[in-house]
């Protein structure tokens, strides 16, 4: 089986997502692994030749990407159902290109691995996206205290550790989970031991740590602020199942509420979920927890919650557009907080077009929640906008065309199919030619 990436030049707004409103979100939904998990461990697999194995893998177009870098870096890379089977040579490559990193930020994660295993790597730098700027330098710093030469040049970041990377105590200055992934991928090859203080301690960074620690690698601490890494000489290949994926699963959850529905989630545990299955029993929902899901169900127009988002355990920022939906259309005014990406809140002015009342000043949204949304055409703006539009549509009168839905596709594997069995009327079609205007 083959996943395919669209050359970029056709990823532009191909597609509209259709969503007839005043819906109600019913029954069950199934999510599968987190790309933001799959991702780094198909990384990951670089650290030792032979075969890997990644299993519950989402079938999205990140996933091809990632595969596709691989395959440039001299991997074979193979889907088989849920699987993703890489092959990893002696001697792989070392550069990954800027037009795939720059559709593909996450594949900076292949720095940490490629410079432990290779004593050198050229990743494109990724630039920032439309979630806000997005820094490198904890990744670049950490790596320079376990002894690699990091320079800038021509849009790479370009790193090389001749004699090999050193064990070191790198103190992060914020919870990245990019940083804390990267670092952990050179840390264990690395000669001696690892202190990742403040490192970033999300259900993907468990993944990460479980995998690598079957692969071979020492860990301590993982899941806490504190990641101690003793070195070893060489890691082996293994079959791993991917974490299930909490962003989509609470996506359902908030989706449920907004819509006065009652949807059940399995595959993701609601204990990655904590906080944000809080807010929506604050907000009036019933919320069951099961060891593998949980179901939520909402019988009343919800009530306005306060939000504010955080570095693991606290509220996701990748829920935060579910956040805001939900505050839209509950009774009284919500203050919805972001505290990790400067440009989260760029989709608010769709939601506006949607009939929502919010004011933003600075990392703050004030709302003001409205009974019904109303129909209106909208645009993605990226993968979590996108999947907070279509649910706030689902509360609008009338038909929402929701376009940019690549976006979506990028986090959400079959996305309309689900809409469906939960009882929406909703379709996918090509979006209309765009009228060219001429001098
Ligand atoms: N930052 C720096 N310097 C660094 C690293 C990060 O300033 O060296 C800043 C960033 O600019 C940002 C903050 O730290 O303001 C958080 O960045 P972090 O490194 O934690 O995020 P990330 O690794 O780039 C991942 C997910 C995001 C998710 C964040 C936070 C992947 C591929 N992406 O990004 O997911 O929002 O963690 O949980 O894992 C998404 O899936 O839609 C998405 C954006």
């Amino acid at each position: 089986m083959s996943l395919s990436v669209r050359p970029a030049s056709t990823m532009a707004d191909v597609d509209v997502i259709q969503v007839v409103g005043g819906a109600r979100l019913a029954g069950e939904v199934q999510v599968v692994g987190a790309k933001n998990s799959a991702l780094k461990l198909m990384a990951a697999a670089l650290l030792a030749p032979g075969r890997t194995v990644v299993s519950n893998i989402p079938r999205i177009t990140d996933i091809a990407i990632m595969g596709e870098v691989l395959r440039r870096l001299g991997c074979a890379v193979e889907y088989v159902g849920d699987e993703v089977h890489i092959d990893v040579p002696e001697h792989t490559g070392t550069e990954a290109d800027y037009d795939l990193v720059r559709r593909l930020r996450a594949s900076i994660c292949v720095l940490g691995p490629l410079l432990a295993r290779r004593g050198s790597a050229r990743v494109a730098h990724p630039g920032g996206d439309a979630i806000g700027s997005r820094g490198l330098d904890m990744h670049v710093d950490g790596l320079a205290r376990m002894g690699a030469d990091v320079s800038g040049e021509h849009g790479f970041v370009i790193a090389s550790a001749p004699y090999g990377l050193r064990g070191a105590s790198i103190w992060l200055d914020f919870p990245s989970v990019g940083a804390t992934e990267n670092l952990l991928m050179a840390a264990v090859l690395a000669r001696g031991q690892t202190v990742i203080d403040n490192a970033a301690r999300e259900p993907e960074i468990v993944d990460i740590c479980t995998m690598l620690t079957q692969m071979g690698a020492r860990i301590a601490g993982a899941g806490t602020s504190t990641l101690r890494v003793e070195g070893v000489t060489e890691l082996h290949p293994v079959h791993h199942a991917t974490v299930g994926d909490r962003i989509v699963a609470g996506t359902w959850a908030f989706g449920a509420a907004m819509t006065q529905g009652d949807v059940t989630v399995t595959g993701a545990d609601p204990a990655h979920l904590e906080i944000a299955l809080d807010k929506v029993v604050t907000a009036g929902g019933l919320v069951e927890t099961r060891p593998d899901g949980f179901r939520v169900q909402m019988d009343r127009r919800p009530s306005a919650v306060d939000v504010v988002t955080l570095p693991f355990p606290g509220f996701p920022t990748d829920l935060l557009p579910m956040a805001i939906g939900l505050a839209s259309v509950s009774e009284g005014v919500s203050l919805v907080t972001e505290n990790i990406f400067d440009g989260r809140f760029m989709f608010v002015n769709e939601m506006v077009r949607l009939g929502a009342d919010i004011r933003t000043d600075g990392h703050h949204a004030v709302v003001n929640g409205r009974e019904r949304l109303s129909c209106a055409p909208v645009a993605a703006t990226d993968i979590r906008a996108g999947a907070g539009l279509v649910m706030a549509a689902l509360c609008a009168d009338g038909l929402t065309e929701i376009s940019h839905v690549h976006h979506i596709d990028r986090g959400y594997p079959g996305f309309v199919p689900d809409l469906r069995r939960l009882g929406v009327k909703v379709e996918r079609a090509a979006a209309p030619e765009e009228p060219t205007y001429t001098f």
